[in-house]
């Protein structure tokens, strides 16, 4: 004690900040990693153009023409991506979605095209469900009051589900959130002997404004929302509930679905299942941070790298990200 009573100052014996020393003790320690072979790249192909149009909502994102994507695949197999996640957007809509079923269809002739260019380098992954397709823009196909109707929509994923594999995917990701989506989707492959083709399941997927650049993307006539199918952003015991359900019905992989608004739920997932958990990092989540940094307000590569490094830590195996080709040209310089 010193003679006014004050205790001399010693320092605190327990130092965490010894370990951030250096960039090289940071790497050592760090807890998560973020790996090309994590990252899955969604790709937006468009029937009848013959040059990439710009997205105005997604700066930087693009939707392909077939040889456009071609590239882009090709890059992102050099680039050893985890694999590609494929859209189509027709040039014609209709009530149930026909285009999605057709061999013909934007999609189906994408698959084929990405496979034959890439072979077994990524795994390639399609989107199984309507709403690109329908010119109302839901996710199935409507009863005479304008409800989705479950049921009938569930033969129309299964329809879908055969179509994608016979043109060659890899892995069927069914997003629309109908009701026993998975099991329709597993026994229909099973049936026409496509054993060997996975699901990744959109399992919590939630009604979420932060979808808004998507519909841009592909060309979305929706009007309303998807709240009767979609999950409350209110709800996480149920985004677990989902993913289990999902699990039982033969998913492969799981999925959140936003991220970053959803990150607990990720974790929740994470925690209850036994099989890799994925989750994607929406077309929203990409335009707030091209936005904020188009503004000069943040840094953008910091905040991507952070943005996708929280995702995985989180919980995420895999994480679907429009950034994915730039973050693994990012980590590994
Ligand atoms: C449904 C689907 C959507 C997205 C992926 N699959 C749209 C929706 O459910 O409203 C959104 C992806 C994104 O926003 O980046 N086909």
């Amino acid at each position: 004690m010193s003679e006014h009573g004050v205790p001399p100052v010693t320092g605190p014996t327990v130092r965490p900040r010894r370990l951030r020393t250096t960039p090289a003790l940071r790497r050592m320690v760090a807890e998560t990693s973020l790996e090309a072979r994590q990252l899955v790249l969604p790709l937006f192909v468009r029937e009848g153009i013959d040059e990439p149009r710009p997205i105005s909502s997604m700066p930087g994102v693009v939707q392909h023409s077939r040889d456009s994507l071609l590239k882009a695949v090709a890059e992102a197999a050099d680039l050893g991506l985890g694999g590609v996640m494929l859209f189509g957007i027709p040039e014609s809509k209709d009530a149930t979605g026909s285009g999605a079923i057709d061999p013909a269809g934007i999609l189906n002739l994408a698959i084929t095209d990405v496979v034959a260019e890439v072979g077994d380098a990524l795994t390639v992954m399609s989107d199984l469900c309507l709403d690109e397709f329908t010119d109302h823009g839901h996710c199935g196909v409507l009863t005479p009051d304008g409800k989705v109707d479950n049921d009938r929509t569930l033969e129309a994923y299964a329809d879908m589900a055969r179509a994608q594999a016979h043109a060659g995917v890899d892995m069927v990701g069914p997003s629309g959130m109908m009701d026993g989506q998975v099991a329709v989707v597993r026994a229909a492959l099973d049936a026409a002997e496509h054993t060997d083709v996975s699901i990744l399941a959109y399992s919590a997927k939630y009604a979420s404004a932060f979808f808004g650049p998507f519909r841009e993307a592909v060309d979305s006539s929706l009007q309303g929302d998807r709240r009767t199918y979609q999950q409350d952003p209110a709800n996480a015991r149920e985004g677990v509930r989902e993913a289990l359900l999902d699990v039982a019905e033969g998913a492969d992989i799981v999925m959140v679905k936003p991220a970053l608004a959803y990150l607990d739920v990720l974790r929740q997932v994470r925690d209850a299942v036994d099989v890799p958990v994925a989750a994607y990092n929406i077309s929203g989540e990409y335009s707030m941070v091209e936005a904020a940094a188009a503004h000069g307000w943040i840094d953008r590569e910091a905040a991507i790298i952070e943005t996708l490094t929280s995702i995985r830590r989180a919980g995420a195996d895999v994480v679907l990200t429009y950034w994915a080709s730039e973050a693994a040209r990012l980590i590994a310089r």
